[in-house]
């Protein structure tokens, strides 16, 4: 059988990139500072830390530039600015490299307040730039006695049952007092659910499914609009339509506690708090709070807003001009108003959830009669854009699916009781264009019924909608395969980030699953500035840690995580691994001191229920190195033999959480902390080897993932390494050469092999087409990352579809040795953010080039290498106020140019020595281009 979805394989997918932040456009100096961001984002509107930090990058095209020093001007107003005078922080000039988390230090900042700043820096001459374009941030509400609003939502009690319930829909009119001109009108808003907030019969805001998710006992965010342009100086209306969203609405796995709700987890009804507050030219501060004095309807056209079953829409209920002024709103209620909730108020820190883009069909095809299934092209996340004309009460149902059935229809069964499906009711008022408000879908594929007509190809367009992080990742090279491999992580992590990191965006789960996000954590961060993004999901894991400090399964966990759904390997130790992650690729320090206490609460958890420390005892749902190759359904295929023992993978991540957080307490200075976790590592490592290793170095059952695993985490003497590599090599064997691990020791295994001499077996695997590999997916139509290696076998068909999803990103974990080891982008091992790094690429397989970069908090990397008959072409770019260190490969170290003279005496290269086939330089800032004669083949050890 021939699985009838369509290989894309895409042209230069590297372009997929958008820009992080143009270079400012100076006069005066050659140096200058760009992309200035305070807590990660462009001029954000809403910070709630009293002392925010800022960052920019030195933009510097000279050889070695570096910032010497620098002055930061912060003031509360342009014109002030623009004249010099910082009047809430002057740095004065401080003599320093650093460019990154530097850490207001002026004025106390109140709520509310906005402010300006700039900056400039001294180069290594000590000349100064110019000052910086200015940027500005703006302060939230920072206390609560600050909101006035009330919480509001419908005054009638729900139901007894479990229906979902018609979205309310609220408003207000209201008119300025104070006719003197609007200066500034700003609107903070929230809702247990989701909200879409409308002045005057605009959109406010480009913000979807917000407020977004957070475990709505503890932290509720809220978000800041500009919104004096809305305004009108004498009539105005606020129209705000509310969701169920995680809050009220269906949320994966729901129905796990026993006898709890399908549906309103966290409560049963919307509610909605918003406070407007506008500047006069006066000087009056003019005030609308959601109050008692709002009405409400739930006869609007949506029926229900689901985040996993879909929309229904009835558009003959609309009502024209329910948000602006005039509307007739008399047969609406009163809202009723609600204690608030005794969580606290928070500003949403990172990118919102926003259609980032949006997708043509490629084909359009009657399946059935009147059945129509449209082609997206790639599997994506978010909905679709529909156009259509009938006649009243027309019923057009759109059903999202990730592939297809061998007759062309579409393929539901793996969505599990996720409905992913909107309904449109048409008014007949000629062509309607629908798009839903309140759920999103994962899918390439939609089948549209009901149609009169058929549909034109244009009538449809998927919004693909994720959280906004910035892209900061491009990855091309000379095989067309790897390129779309890259795009698959690429759409998958796309098809994963709604507040939180998840497992899929299709059937009935999209959890915060942890263990796949430990996984995947660096290759995202390659893709794209994680920062804000696990600034955001951090505290949400913090706050489903249990009292006896076992960290969640998924975060946020609203199914009570001290009963279920918590405490297990290599899931519970993202809370360690990720704001590690975090750390080493953005220097952020307050992250880790702000953790590192409840870390240490998860390794004394394990430790007191493991005395021997073999992570034997509470392992709870205990999944191992899940999916592995134990789990393939194929014939022929062994048996057993992938998965290591799940007290050793265990014991393994007991180890290695520990060395984290020794290095966490490290880092913040805290030796005791540092040096008590640091033993304890070395103790659960000496376990560990007495337990599961042999003096010959075999691993305990002998898997391609034990030694991976063991190998990655440092658990192995010095002298057992080499053995242990070697035996990792020879697991293949049973297994036909092929790859066998699962989420957690697949990008371990492929670190490992290039680490230890095996660049081609690591290449082999990954150019490999045979199931199981990423490329027979690839062959098979993915464009995106399947769950399982064999989520459809040619001849056999799709896997259970009890657990089938086409969109999980733990085995995409593949690009982070794609960034690292094609185009050689590493971090260096000591220190953090880039400020100083590796660049390696150790071409092999049968590239003939490759070209990346990744923009890093400092500035962008870029690393491009081709090799022609005997020779090495490598252009590297290493940012301003950076320095590098670079490894050509090459056979003849004396005949590496660069800029067409011997490397040693270039400007800004320094060589160093000779290492494992490789001529190794110190790079200070710069664009450089070496030509060197390629290395031959290192022998295998
Ligand atoms: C999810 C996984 C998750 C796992 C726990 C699954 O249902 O989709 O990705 O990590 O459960 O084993």
């Amino acid at each position: 059988m021939i699985l009838p979805i369509v290989v894309i394989l895409c042209g230069p997918v590297g372009t997929e990139v958008s820009e992080v932040a143009p270079p400012a456009r100076l006069s005066g100096g050659l140096a200058a500072s760009a992309n200035l961001r305070c807590e990660y984002l462009v001029d954000p509107l809403c910070v709630d830390r009293t002392t925010p930090r800022l960052s920019w990058e030195m933009v510097d095209a000279r050889r070695g530039a570096v910032q010497t020093a620098y002055q930061v001007l912060v003031a509360d107003d342009t014109e002030r600015l623009n004249a010099g005078d910082g009047n809430l922080w002057d740095s004065g000039k401080v003599d320093s490299d650093q460019s990154i988390q530097i850490v207001y230090a002026g004025k106390p900042l109140g709520s509310r307040m906005r402010v300006w700043w700039k900056v400039r820096v001294w180069d290594h001459q000590g000349q100064p730039s110019a000052w910086s374009v200015p940027a500005s941030w703006s302060m939230g509400l920072l206390k609560r006695s600050d909101w006035q609003a009330k919480w509001v939502g419908d005054a009638a009690p729900p139901p007894e049952n479990t229906d979902p319930l018609p979205p309310p829909m609220l408003r207000k009119e209201f008119r300025l007092a104070d006719t003197s001109g609007i200066k500034r009108a700003t609107a903070y808003v929230t809702a247990l659910g989701f909200y879409e907030l409308r002045i005057n019969g605009q959109r406010v805001g480009d913000h979807v499914l917000a407020p977004e998710w957070t475990d709505y006992s503890k932290r509720i965010q809220y978000q800041t609009y500009d919104v004096t342009d809305l305004l009108s100086p004498s009539s105005n209306a606020v129209g705000v339509m509310l969701g169920d969203g995680w809050y009220a609405g269906r949320i994966g796995l729901s129905g796990i506690v026993p006898g709890g709700p399908p549906r309103g987890i966290y409560g049963r009804q919307p509610r909605f708090l918003m406070q407007l507050e506008i500047e006069h030219a006066s000087g009056r501060i003019g005030r609308l709070v959601s109050d008692g004095s709002w009405k409400l309807t739930t006869a609007g056209p949506i029926r229900v807003g689901d985040l996993l079953d879909g929309e229904t829409y009835d558009a003959r209920r609309e009502m024209p001009g329910w948000d602006a002024p005039g509307f007739d709103d008399s047969t609406w209620s009163p809202v009723g108003v609600f204690d608030s909730p005794t969580a606290v108020l928070v500003t949403q820190p990172n990118e919102p959830i926003r259609v980032v883009r949006e997708i043509k069909p490629v084909s359009v095809n009657e399946q059935q009669p009147g059945v129509y299934v449209f082609d997206l092209g790639q599997n994506m996340v978010g909905w679709c854009r529909l156009t259509a004309s009938g006649s009243p009460g027309d019923e057009v149902t759109l059903r999202h699916a990730e592939v297809l059935n061998p007759d062309g229809s579409i393929y539901t069964a793996n969505l599990r009781s996720a409905a992913q499906t909107d309904r449109y009711t048409l008014s007949g008022d000629g062509p309607e264009t629908f798009e839903p408000h309140f759920t999103y879908h994962g899918f390439r594929y939609v089948e549209v019924t009901g149609l009169r007509e058929e549909p034109k190809l244009d009538a449809l367009t998927g919004c693909v909608v994720h959280s906004a992080a910035p892209e900061v990742g491009e990855f091309e090279c000379s095989s067309p395969m790897l390129n779309q491999l890259w795009h698959n992580i690429l759409w998958t992590q796309r098809a994963n980030m709604h507040s939180i990191p998840t497992d899929c965006p299709q059937r009935d789960e999209r959890l915060g699953w942890m263990g796949d996000i430990l996984a995947f954590a660096q290759t995202a961060c390659f893709n794209m500035d994680m920062a804000a993004f696990y600034t955001k999901w951090i505290p949400d894991v913090r706050d489903a840690q249990t009292a006896d400090g076992r960290y969640p399964d998924f975060a946020p966990h609203p199914f009570d995580p001290a009963a279920r759904f918590s405490g297990v390997p290599a899931w519970g130790d993202a809370g360690v691994f990720v704001p590690w992650c975090a750390y080493r690729n953005y220097g952020d320090k307050r992250m880790i001191e702000e953790h590192l206490q409840s870390a240490c609460r998860w390794i004394d958890w394990i430790h007191a229920n493991n005395p021997d420390l073999l992570w034997k005892n509470k392992r709870h749902n205990d999944y191992g190195d899940w999916l592995n190759a134990d789990t393939l359904q194929l014939e022929g295929w062994p048996k057993t033999g992938a998965g290591m023992p799940k007290d050793a993978f265990a014991t393994a991540f007991f180890a290695r959480s520990t060395e984290l957080v020794s290095k966490m307490a490290a880092v913040l200075g805290r030796d005791l902390e540092a040096e008590r976790y640091g033993a304890l590592a070395a103790q659960i490592r000496t376990a560990f080897n007495r337990a599961y290793v042999q003096p010959d170095a075999r691993i305990e059952r002998d898997t391609q993932a034990g030694y991976a695993i063991a190998l990655h985490f440092g658990l192995l003497p010095e002298e057992l390494r080499s053995v242990a590599a070697k035996r990792m090599v020879d697991c293949f064997q049973r297994y036909n050469g092929q790859i066998s691990t699962g989420f957690h020791s697949t990008i371990c295994l492929m670190r490992e092999l290039t680490r230890n001499g095996y660049n081609e077996e690591a290449y082999r695997l990954i150019n490999n087409r045979e199931m199981p590999s990423w490329g027979y997916a690839i062959d098979h139509g993915a464009t995106t990352i399947w769950e399982r290696w064999d989520g459809y076998v040619e001849g056999r068909g799709f896997q259970n579809p009890g657990m089938n999803s086409f969109a999980h990103y733990a085995i995409g974990s593949v690009g982070e040795w794609m960034y690292r080891t094609i185009l050689g982008i590493n971090p260096d091992p000591d220190v953090p953010a880039y400020k100083r790094f590796i660049i390696r690429p150790q071409p092999g397989g049968d590239l003939t080039w490759a070209r990346g970069s990744y923009h890093s908090i400092h500035g962008r990397i870029a690393s491009e290498w081709r090799v022609d008959g005997s020779r090495i072409a490598l252009d590297v770019t290493v940012p301003a106020n950076t320095s590098a260190t670079l490894y050509v490969p090459t056979s003849d170290p004396d005949s590496v140019t660069e800029g067409g003279i011997p490397a040693a005496k270039a400007d800004g290269v320094r060589f160093i020595k000779v290492e494992d086939g490789a001529a190794v330089y110190q790079l200070g800032a710069g664009q450089y281009k070496f030509v060197a004669k390629r290395a031959t083949q290192p022998a295998r050890p």
